[in-house]
């Protein structure tokens, strides 16, 4: 190859430009790559896919369950499986606090399962939260929503602690500046908050969570039937505490774009639901995701990606945990 003499300044220009876009570029963000097991472990992603593909045959709770336990990971403190973790006798760890937000059993069950056969596979290789990170994305397409690409190489955290949990989560309760907020903290738009809502469209919800909206004194905003219908299934709730109700009443297990169309007709379950399609700054999406499925899949799959890189660890940053759910060292 030949040595270039002439200077040429736009070259020179363009290459300050790329220089400075790559430094704009969070770091940990850059290290993840969809080939990132390619050498180290090839069937990662088959091995992951398979796995939780028949767990949720077996217990069909498991997917919707899995996406919400990876919200919950990536939202506090990023998406490191710092939620996986077991409290032991020096630490009280974030899944104690959040259990009481009653996440599922079934889809930490999953992770477990896939995290044994890859261990199997390539011992040490694969951390827990690539493996939940894939396992949301594949869930969430075996029950119809979109597919896309997850790029891999999280460590697992070194820290999960309960206290973290408390004023960090989106509570049903929660207006919707205060989700907006919450969001934009992490830097997510208000388009990127409801298209993530969208997730309700899958799962449900028990009726502590949402009871009050529908009596005594029903919320307006509610359809008076579906009110009614919501009251009388969750009548002596107090008693039963495990009586729970399709999030999305109509398709309830498939990912689709009917948790907005029940939003425009009064039949969104939680008060946030509800509160999206009334509020001017959330409204226009709804209305558009309601219109346009292809919209909302556009949008929620922007929005995916974006969660599935938020607050990563990279390198030395964290470990790949041999188990799930404690770290590989008492010690510091
Ligand atoms: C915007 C604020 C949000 C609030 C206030 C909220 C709140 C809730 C609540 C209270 C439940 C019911 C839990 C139960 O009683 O078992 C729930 C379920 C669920 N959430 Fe959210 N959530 C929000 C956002 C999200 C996001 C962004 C995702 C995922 C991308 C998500 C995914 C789910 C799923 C899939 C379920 C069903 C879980 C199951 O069936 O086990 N949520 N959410
Ligand atoms: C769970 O909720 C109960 C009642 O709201 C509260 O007293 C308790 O401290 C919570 N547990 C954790 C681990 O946060
Ligand atoms: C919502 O807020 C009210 C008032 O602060 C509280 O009494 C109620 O328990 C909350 N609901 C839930 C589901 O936490
Ligand atoms: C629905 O949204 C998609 C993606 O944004 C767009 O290409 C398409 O034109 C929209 N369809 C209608 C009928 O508006």
């Amino acid at each position: 190859m030949g040595v270039r003499t002439t200077f040429r300044p736009a070259v020179a220009a363009a290459a300050a430009v790329l220089l400075l876009l790559a430094a704009a570029v969070p770091v940990a963000e850059g290290r993840l790559t969809v080939d990132y097991y390619a050498r180290t472990c090839p069937k990662a992603a088959d091995i992951v896919a398979e796995t939780v593909m028949n767990k949720q045959i077996a217990s069909p709770t498991t997917a919707a369950g899995t996406i919400r336990l990876f919200f919950h990971d990536c939202f506090l403190d990023g998406c490191d499986a710092s939620v996986l973790v077991s409290s032991n006798a020096f630490n009280r760890a974030e899944r104690d606090a959040d259990i009481n937000l009653s996440l599922p059993g079934d889809a930490f069950d999953a992770v477990v399962r896939a995290k044994t056969a890859l261990e199997l596979a390539c011992p040490g290789i694969v951390s827990c939260s690539d493996i939940l990170a894939l396992a949301a994305r594949d869930l969430l397409s075996m029950l119809g929503g979109p597919f896309y690409a997850v790029r891999l190489g999280r460590k697992d955290s070194f820290v999960s602690r309960a206290d973290a949990v408390e004023g960090h989560l989106p509570h049903s309760n929660s207006s919707v500046s205060q989700l907006i907020a919450l969001f934009a903290e992490r830097g997510f738009s208000p388009r990127d908050l409801v298209a993530l809502s969208g997730a309700h469209t899958v799962g449900f919800a028990h009726c502590k969570e949402f009871a009050g909206r529908f009596g005594p004194q029903p919320d307006p905003a509610a359809d008076p039937q579906f009110a009614e219908t919501m009251r009388r299934a969750c009548a002596g709730y107090a008693d039963r505490p495990t009586i729970a109700v399709f999030n999305d009443v109509m398709t309830p297990n498939k990912f689709d774009n009917m948790y907005f169309r029940n939003l425009r007709r009064g039949m969104g379950l939680l008060a946030t639901d509800q509160a999206l399609a009334a509020d001017r700054r959330t409204r226009r999406y709804v209305r558009l995701y309601a219109a346009n499925q292809t919209a909302f899949f556009q949008d929620f799959v922007h929005a995916m990606e974006k969660l599935s890189v938020y607050g990563v660890k990279t390198g030395r940053k964290g470990e790949v945990r041999r188990r799930c759910d404690e770290f590989n060292s008492l010690l510091v």
